[in-house]
């Protein structure tokens, strides 16, 4: 996050597979959700998975929000990852069914250092870090990042590209 805030990041953008991506990522993940008598499912529905981005930020923006969606769900994380073309775009997201947050914290949670309070326990760790990476790293990209939750049924997070057509 220094290294970024300095402007001293630097991107590598090159079109890539999204679907081939997920694979990858789910495969590495896997364990994690398995320690935790949890299921880990990919959907890949896109039919046009190529994006122009930099492989390894766009990688770990999808490990952030599975660290998260492992986090705050309380036992057995049910987890889905699902890619799909929609009116132009390329959407990733990532679902639980985990604790949810409520409506007045949407705003906030890309801010750097920002946690959801909980009174006195924080029963999960966490520097409130990952989300505004993930935030910069999706602006970077021209892409778009929206949340959806309820809280006690679950999360999603969908992340919009724009679509190559090739
Ligand atoms: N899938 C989720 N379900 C419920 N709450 C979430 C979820 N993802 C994020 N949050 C809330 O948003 C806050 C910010 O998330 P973020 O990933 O930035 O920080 P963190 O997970 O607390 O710490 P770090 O990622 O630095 O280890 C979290 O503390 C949590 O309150
Ligand atoms: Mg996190």
């Amino acid at each position: 996050m220094a290294v970024f805030n300095e402007g001293k990041l630097k991107f590598k953008f090159k079109e890539f597979d999204v679907n081939k991506m997920i694979d990858t990522v789910a495969a590495n993940f896997e364990l994690r959700v398995k320690n935790k008598n949890g299921v880990l499912i990919t959907q890949k529905l896109a039919e046009k998975p190529i994006i122009n981005g930099d492989e390894v930020h766009i990688t770990n923006v999808i490990f952030n929000l599975l660290d998260n969606a492992v986090k705050y769900s309380n036992d057995s994380p049910e987890i889905k990852i699902t890619t799909e073309n929609r009116k132009g775009e390329l959407l990733i997201s990532v679902q639980d069914k985990g604790i949810g947050i409520s409506k007045e914290h949407h705003s906030q949670i890309f801010d750097r250092f920002y946690r959801v309070p909980t009174g006195n326990i924080h029963n999960v760790k966490g520097f409130g870090l990952g989300l505004s990476y993930v935030k910069k790293i999706i602006d970077s990209h021209n892409a778009k990042i929206k949340v959806e939750s309820v809280i006690n049924k679950g999360t999603k997070f969908t992340i919009l590209f724009p679509q190559i057509n090739n």
